[in-house]
């Protein structure tokens, strides 16, 4: 499956989900998931992403790994999304900041 990074975190653009042929998206609070069950691995999603935070599993940076289990976990709990919203306001201030895990809100 493909993975949603610590990228992500507190970005929130949703660019993403707009493409997604299976709709594999899933929405908490300042952070997207990807339903593994779901994703059929079709990669249209990673270009996408102005934060570049969707890897394939495979992909997936060594001190990221965390992220394939979170992304499992998170997507059977959070609601689908589907269609583009605005990012958070301050979205900037977090852009290329490295390891927001912490401030990951479930
Ligand atoms: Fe959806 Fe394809 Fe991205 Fe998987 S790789 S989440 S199927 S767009
Ligand atoms: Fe997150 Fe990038 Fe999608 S920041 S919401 S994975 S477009």
């Amino acid at each position: 499956a493909h993975v949603v990074c610590d990228g992500c975190v507190n970005c929130k653009h949703t660019d993403c989900v707009d493409v997604c042929p299976v709709d594999a998206f899933r929405e908490g609070p300042n952070f997207l998931v990807i339903d593994p069950d779901e994703c059929i691995d079709c990669a249209v999603c990673i270009p996408e992403c102005p934060e570049a935070a969707i890897f394939a599993e495979e992909d997936v940076p060594e001190d990221q790994q965390e992220y394939i289990q979170i992304n499992a976990e998170l997507s059977k709990q959070w609601p689908s999304i589907t269609r583009k919203k605005p990012a958070p306001d301050d979205w900037e201030k977090w852009s290329g900041v490295p390891n927001k895990l912490q401030y990951l809100k479930r």
